[in-house]
């Protein structure tokens, strides 16, 4: 009854702007222009403040009392707020107390599901399964909108070399050509094909630009760099975010080149809107304006406004700037009111597309909250994506057979670590509103797949601090077991936002617990969680069996154990390299070759003393219960010409015992180039699901577009000339062909 009350108050405001259900877009135009003649320039301004709920909090509160500010049409939009209860009673006070009745935005972090939780972005990106990506970025949508939700910021596609840094859980990893079709996936899963459809959100692509090149890996640390590298390197996957439909784009909070993200006009204005033809509205990362003053770039808060509006940036998150001085600096002519207009059409526009002026109250449905979150559908996808996302990265024989993938045949097992057992940190770092009374831990999965084995736990220690006091039981543990599992790695705040290590090592006493355990001689599965790649040389170097698990969710547990036992054979391949130690940092597999490369009797090549130059495990690699061999390299033509394509095949077989997949992967080098080249680049990957003893061929086109890079003048050219192209399961992979680009 309530609700039709709301509806109806909300419908008379809104029929003068007429039904929206069959608008074409000149139509929401002309009712945008309308709705912006009725609005007062402190409505206007309202439209492009964002605030907080008290609910959950990233940063400073710059102000309390956001539902004051909704009343009186200061803040046209709201995040952190969520559940189909609480918006609609949130969007019932902007709908019916306000003069003119504009709906609230609700927007939230979703980055890896709202209730039911997938795999980290870093997990998952390693599953190089674009559809699996995509149906993630769907479903979780589908939870959020049900939730109230309407704007997801996400995806975050910060290409990051550089595991010290907090943020890389979140991110694809270092691959700017894998990372671009997966930001493309996520929105595409985010936003669906019409966003009117109520299970779909706004798509915010975030951190504009170049946050994961933050220097030493310190989050909010400065970042600089020439340009050809942010071209080339960094921006491509905020472009495939946005050529892929990306409603929103958020700054990051990092200066690039001397420049606060959001205060720079080369960004914002010239690449977004000028170049890339952005249509949607800007939205700052937290506090971002605010933040210009300790940068040195603004001296108080209304010359960062000022900064900011003239920089392109449509929306202020939580610093309340333009609430505070866009009047004054209309009336002081330093800012026209037209560019106010400019942005709250944007802002009005997403909301028209969203149908908010429809039905404010479309997304807050409880039914349908009730169906959807943490249904099976959400919790079968995210065993699915988990399993998906595991790395197996090493799986030594023991008496000519390897440990993994266990038997379930009755014997004991010791279960140890602090992450063995715990509900929390298996949802990695930025979990929303993760339920974590859901989630299935790794003692619970084995009990659930394999429920004959006798499995004993032990915590052993935490993942922090100095106590060793649960050494003593899980050794004796240990000791009355056949086989170890050691699940141990970072809790879920030891990576993520203002998560910077500079040790990459287990963090904690848990290095010393496996040495103890070690020490035993028992053969000892590795379980790794994390977010980022861990420094794990000299444990690599003791134990038969490795798996990264990174952090994988809800069923996360249950994902593991179906890789323990076998009942999924793992295919996740790194999309991030691991490090020997962190002198190594930045490491990454498309590096340049320097005038002197390595020559391991040559002291004068570009080296170190104390360590090799080849990382622990590279970017690409991931092992398999069974084996593939790779051969027939074949190219169509040795010269291509420009306008021309080059078809390459190669036989892929499994050698093993079980099926599997491989993701085949192909790499080019251009020997010689106006600017230098990379001695790697990833130009095409395939996955692919072979039976024991099949082959199949696999082929790849490309064309001189996919050549391309920014010469010394900055043009994006092709160049003819000697190319070497690689095949195979990684970036080490060496089976290579060559081939010369003519005009
Ligand atoms: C700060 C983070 O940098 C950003 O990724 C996030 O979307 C906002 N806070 C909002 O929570």
């Amino acid at each position: 009854m309530k609700r039709n009350i709301i509806i109806s108050a909300f419908i008379i405001i809104t029929l003068t702007f007429s039904s929206c259900a069959s608008r074409s877009k000149d139509e929401v135009e002309i009712k945008i222009d309308d709705l912006l003649s009725e609005m007062t320039l402190e409505e206007k301004i309202g439209q492009l403040t964002l605030f907080t709920s008290s609910w959950t909090q990233t940063g400073p509160t710059m102000r309390e009392g956001y539902l004051n500010d909704v009343k009186q049409g200061k803040c046209g939009n709201i995040f952190n707020a969520h559940t189909a209860e609480y918006t609609s009673e949130l969007q019932r006070i902007a709908v019916e107390e306000t003069r003119l009745g504009i709906p609230l935005l609700f927007g939230y972090d979703v980055i890896h599901g709202y209730k039911t939780i997938f795999p980290i972005p870093l997990a998952e990106a390693c599953s190089w399964d674009l559809d699996l990506i995509e149906k993630s970025a769907r479903l979780s949508a589908k939870e959020a909108a049900a939730a109230g939700l309407h704007w997801n910021f996400n995806p975050m596609v910060d290409i990051s070399r550089d595991p010290r840094w907090g943020r890389v859980a979140e991110g694809s990893g270092e691959d700017t050509y894998l990372g671009s079709l997966i930001a493309s996936a996520k929105v595409r899963g985010i936003q669906g094909d019409d966003l009117k459809d109520e299970s779909t959100l706004l798509a915010c692509v975030k951190h504009f630009a170049a946050y994961g090149a933050a220097q030493a890996g310190r989050d909010y640390h400065t970042v600089d760099m020439s340009e050809r590298v942010l071209r080339e390197t960094y921006l491509p996957p905020y472009r495939a975010a946005i050529d892929a439909g990306s409603a929103t784009v958020m700054t990051s909070f990092n200066e690039l080149d001397g420049v606060p993200a959001s205060g720079s006009k080369y960004l914002m204005t010239d690449v977004l809107r000028e170049e890339w033809k952005f249509r949607g509205f800007v939205v700052t990362d937290y506090t971002a304006i605010n933040e210009m003053i300790p940068h040195g770039f603004a001296k108080d808060t209304a010359d960062a406004a000022l900064l900011a509006m003239k920089a392109g940036v449509d929306m202020d998150m939580q610093g309340g700037t333009y609430l505070l001085h866009l009047q004054d600096l209309i009336d002081q002519g330093k800012v026209q009111e037209a560019a106010i207009d400019q942005a709250v059409r944007r802002i009005l526009k997403a909301k028209f597309d969203l149908g908010l002026f429809d039905d404010p109250y479309r997304y807050s449905d409880v039914d349908r909250e009730n169906q959807v979150v943490l249904s099976k559908e959400m919790m079968d996808h995210s065993r699915e994506a988990g399993r998906k996302s595991i790395v197996l990265l090493k799986n030594d024989a023991i008496d000519g057979k390897t440990l993994l993938p266990l038997n379930k045949k009755p014997k004991q097992l010791a279960l140890i670590g602090p992450l063995a057992h715990n509900q929390m940190d298996i949802l990695g770092t930025w979990h929303a509103s993760g339920d974590a009374s859901k989630s299935t831990t790794v003692l619970d999965g084995i009990k659930e797949v394999a429920p004959d084995i006798d499995v004993v736990y032990a915590e052993g220690c935490k993942t922090y601090g100095e106590d060793r006091s649960g050494f003593a039981e899980a050794i004796s543990v240990a000791k009355r077991s056949d086989i170890v599992l050691m699940a141990v790695g970072e809790n879920y705040r030891q990576n993520g936002e203002a998560a910077s290590r500079t040790n990459l090592n287990l963090p904690g006493m848990q290095e010393e617990l496996m040495e103890a355990i070690l020490d035993l001689g028992k053969p000892v599965v590795l379980i790794l969680m994390s977010g980022r790649p861990l420094t794990i040389e000299n444990l690599s170097q003791k134990v038969p069996a490795i798996l990264n698990t990174w952090h994988l969710g809800t069923k996360g547990g249950s994902a593991i154990a179906d890789v323990l036992f076998g009942d999924y054979n793992p295919s996740g391949k790194l999309v991030m390299t691991f490090p020997r130690n962190v002198g190594q940092i930045p490491i990454y597999y498309n590096m340049k070759n320097t005038g002197r490369p390595f020559k391991a009797k040559d002291k004068y090549t570009s080296k170190y003393l104390d360590v090799a130059n080849d990382p622990l495990y590279p970017f690409g690699y991931g092992l398999s219960y069974t084996a593939f061999e790779y051969s027939d390299l074949s190219l169509s033509q040795s010269t291509m010409r420009l306008d021309e394509d080059l078809n390459i095949s190669v036989g892929v077989t499994n050698t093993g015992s079980r099926a599997g997949e491989e993701v085949v992967q192909l790499y080019i080098r251009d020997l010689v180039g106006n600017v230098t080249r990379p001695v790697k680049e990833l130009k095409g990957f395939k996955k692919i699901s072979l039976e024991p003893g099949q082959t199949q061929l696999v082929e790849f086109t490309i064309s001189a577009e996919d050549l391309k890079f920014y010469n010394q003048d900055m043009s994006f050219k092709a160049e003819p000339g000697d190319f070497l192209l690689y095949v195979g399961g990684s970036s080490d992979a060496d089976l290579s062909g060559k081939f010369e680009l003519i005009n």
